[in-house]
């Protein structure tokens, strides 16, 4: 199928997302930490959209050698991504229930022939973000996105000294109104269809507002360049977000299946039979609110009273989801995806990324 006529200029997508960011295409391939790779974020750039390094909450050292081994890939601009997330503080009882967690997690997973030894609390090791900014301004990266917070006003200083352009995640218009008041440049808006985790970080309990409504009424009460993300899987989708006010359009769950995803053969034909109620909103995994396909650690965890909060839960899990990996066990790994279900195709992102811009070429001929 093809669509359009190429360099036949049908739609302009010249936009002030494509000024600030230096590309052609106001595509963003989401960062999707454990399954963006290197590769898949070259190939994005290659296409002339954005790519997006996900540095999740690697410690400096692996920070700095995610860029250089993407740098090595491309000349391209593309943003890193972190997770920029407080730490909450230490007590005896989180003690106590990291241990009793622990304990029913490895018992599941022996039920489920997974053996498997967690960490103890004393050995897990955390991220304080702001290292991480320390390795993205030694690398001299221009684009910084982030997820799970707002940056301190020191970070902000420093990234805005290094002339970065800083984009960052928003779920509620309270959450929009913040960071603009901080000075972020651009707005990510992550509707509530979208695969992985929820960037919430100022409601509680966290906002269940739908993509449509919260698109709409962030572009009327805030003043920065909007990226939309969640859901967006084809032309109609991205166009009809286009007319809510996006200037910028991020893709993550229509690269799950490409060549350059991280995910395993095991994993991607899970998706492939994906049906509509296994779409789930969990804490399990983390601690924090992320979408994607329920299993039977989801069910187990989601009815029990073992859930500490992010990033307890994350490092505690870290080691059951990697020899579930191993093992092409479906059952403990976590596939994050949306709302949006369709064929997961298998071809390169770059593949993927050009029949949609042609697409909407097309469509909005
Ligand atoms: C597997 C996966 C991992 C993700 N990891 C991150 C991440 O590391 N940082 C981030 O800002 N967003 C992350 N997200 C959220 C995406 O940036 C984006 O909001 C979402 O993919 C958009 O919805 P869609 O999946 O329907 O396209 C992740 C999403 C998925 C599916």
């Amino acid at each position: 199928m093809t669509f359009g006529h190429q360099n036949h200029l049908i739609m302009n997508w010249s936009n002030q997302i494509t000024h600030l960011l230096g590309i052609a295409y106001p595509i963003v391939q989401a960062p999707m930490f454990g399954v963006t790779t290197p590769e898949m974020v070259a190939a994005a750039s290659r296409t002339g959209a954005l790519g997006s390094l996900a540095l999740g909450d690697l410690p400096y050292a692996q920070c700095l050698e995610a860029i250089r081994a993407t740098r090595t890939l491309t000349d391209a601009p593309f943003a890193v991504n972190i997770f920029v997330n407080s730490i909450p503080e230490i007590s005896k009882s989180l003690k106590k229930q990291y241990a009793d967690a622990r304990s029913f997690i490895e018992t599941l997973a022996r039920q489920h022939q997974l053996e498997v030894s967690l960490p103890e609390f004393e050995a897990i090791q955390l991220t304080d973000y702001r290292e991480q900014v320390h390795a993205i301004l030694e690398s001299k990266c221009h684009i910084v996105s982030f997820t799970f917070g707002n940056l301190d006003r020191e970070s902000i200083g420093l990234l805005k000294e290094n002339g970065s352009i800083l984009i960052g995640t928003c779920t509620s218009v309270e959450e929009a109104q913040a960071l603009e008041a901080a000075g972020i440049d651009i707005i990510c808006v992550q509707g509530f269809e979208a695969g992985g985790h929820r960037g919430s970080f100022i409601a509680h309990p966290i906002p269940r507002i739908g993509g449509l409504s919260l698109l709409s009424q962030v572009y009327e009460q805030v003043h920065k360049p909007l990226i939309y993300a969640g859901g967006i899987y084809n032309a109609n989708t991205l166009l009809a977000t286009k007319q809510l006010g996006a200037a910028g359009f991020q893709v993550g769950s229509l690269l799950l299946g490409s060549k350059e995803s991280a995910l395993l053969d095991f994993e991607k034909n899970r998706l492939a039979q994906v049906g509509e109620s296994d779409i789930v909103l969990t804490r399990s995994f983390s601690g924090r609110y992320a979408r994607g396909i329920k299993n039977a650690f989801i069910e187990a965890l989601d009815n029990s009273p073992y859930i500490l909060p992010y990033p307890y839960q994350n490092k505690l899990t870290n080691t059951l989801r990697k020899v579930a990996k191993a093992n092409r066990n479906v059952d403990f790994v976590s596939i994050w995806a949306g709302q949006s279900i369709h064929p997961y195709q298998n071809s390169s992102t770059e593949a993927i990324l050009k029949a949609l811009i042609q697409q909407v070429e097309f469509v909005a001929d």
